[in-house]
């Protein structure tokens, strides 16, 4: 069944996309990690790891390294169509969320969806959209936190859940489509950054958003965020099982998302009260892959707000932590997508890390949309 997501309740009309919720069934492998770390239980254990995770000098994803192995489930993925009233878009988006959010991040309901990215998309721009809870975290199928939900057997269900999405099999949507584009934001685009690198020609067009390849400020996020075992944190410890980690307070979420005065206070309060949980598997596994030359052949637009924390260190203007010269770190990307039909590199002025839920978001979303109108 359709549901309707009608903005504003007046007698004009109004478009108003259609959505449905679906659980997909996958089945999928991947070659993941096998970490040595025993479960982070306490809040000392918690606090431990991420002083062990940002110390210079020391790869604390090779400390725990034992080898690899293939892990293989079925899972249950949670996920949300969204099309324009009158039927499917022409292109799919496919919408893969980062850490501390699950798939409501792209169509977020606070303020009558006044931030809402699918609203955007569906009914001023008549995309059809994919959003997912990516394995391991909101309404999808949890894992062993540790040496199950990596960011290796999430790009494994981003591809289960494209290539079925491709050949129209997803039971509950009707569509074929010609087209699709792949977006990610933060940890979500570096599974986008693995997947079309791996899938070079499925996408037309790849958006990475409140994402770079620079590595040298991803402690701001690590410790800012003042990471407790999740079963301390009341509003969460029901939804997920002991071993996964999350952010406990407001300061934490705002240190890690959200820019100095481009924000609603009560925005930050929601996001707190709503927010959703990380496994340690997948602190380890956050950059994998994200440092190779992509084989993507599509266009490619990087998007990421002027003071994101973990992508930036608050200013992507500053270049100074970078060799070669290149308007802002943003634009430090372009060499690693020399196949790309296209690369644009967009700062938005003021944003923060969690991109759309700043009051700049309509900076990115014009960035983006202008990308697409041109690229597709
Ligand atoms: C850290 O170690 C992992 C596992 O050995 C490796 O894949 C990764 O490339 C290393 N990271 C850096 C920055 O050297
Ligand atoms: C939300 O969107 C509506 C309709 O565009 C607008 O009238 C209202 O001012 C917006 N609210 C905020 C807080 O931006
Ligand atoms: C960011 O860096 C640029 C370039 O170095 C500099 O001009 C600007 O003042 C910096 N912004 C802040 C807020 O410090």
């Amino acid at each position: 069944m359709f549901k309707s997501v009608t903005l504003v309740a007046f007698a004009t009309a109004v478009a108003a996309r259609k959505c449905h919720d679906l659980t997909i069934p996958i089945s999928i492998s991947a070659r993941n990690a096998v970490f040595d770390l025993p479960a982070l239980v306490s809040e000392l254990d918690v606090t431990n790891f991420f002083l062990d995770f940002v110390r210079p000098g020391v790869n604390t994803t090779d400390k725990y390294l034992t080898g690899y192995k293939t892990v293989s489930g079925h899972y249950n993925i949670a996920a949300t169509y969204c099309q324009p009233d009158h039927g499917p878009g022409e292109t799919l988006q496919i919408l893969t969320h980062g850490v501390g959010f699950d798939r409501s991040y792209w169509d977020y309901p606070y303020d009558y969806y006044n931030y809402s990215y699918v609203a955007e998309a569906v009914d001023e721009h008549g995309f059809s959209t994919f959003t997912w809870d990516r394995l391991g975290v909101g309404a999808s199928s949890k894992g062993n936190p540790i040496n199950e939900i990596q960011q290796f057997l999430e790009v494994a269900a981003l591809t289960e859940l494209s290539t079925l999405l491709r050949k129209g099999s997803v039971k509950g949507i009707n569509a074929k489509f010609s087209k699709f584009v792949h977006a990610g934001h933060s940890f979500g685009s570096a599974i986008t950054y693995n997947f079309v690198n791996a899938n070079p020609t499925f996408s037309d067009a790849a958006i990475l958003t409140g994402f770079s390849q620079n590595p040298n400020f991803l402690a701001g996020f690590a410790l800012g965020g003042n990471f407790k075992p999740v079963k301390e944190v009341p509003c969460q410890a029901a939804k997920y099982p002991a071993g996964y980690i999350t952010v406990p307070s407001g300061t934490g979420v705002n240190i890690q998302f959200f820019a100095p005065h481009d924000f609603d206070p009560k925005l930050l309060t929601y996001a707190t009260e709503n927010g959703q949980a990380a496994a340690p598997g997948e602190i380890l596994t956050i950059g994998a892959g994200t440092g190779v030359v992509n084989a993507f052949k599509g266009h490619l637009l990087i998007v990421t707000g002027n003071e994101d924390v973990p992508f930036c260190g608050g200013n992507c203007s500053d270049t100074t932590t970078i060799q070669g010269t290149f308007p802002d770190l943003i634009s430090f990307s372009k060499p690693f997508f020399p196949h790309a039909s296209s690369f644009k590199a967009s700062v938005i002025p003021g944003g923060g890390h969690g991109l759309n839920l700043g009051y700049s978001h309509k900076l990115a979303y014009n960035s983006i949309f202008d990308f697409l109108k041109s690229s597709l």
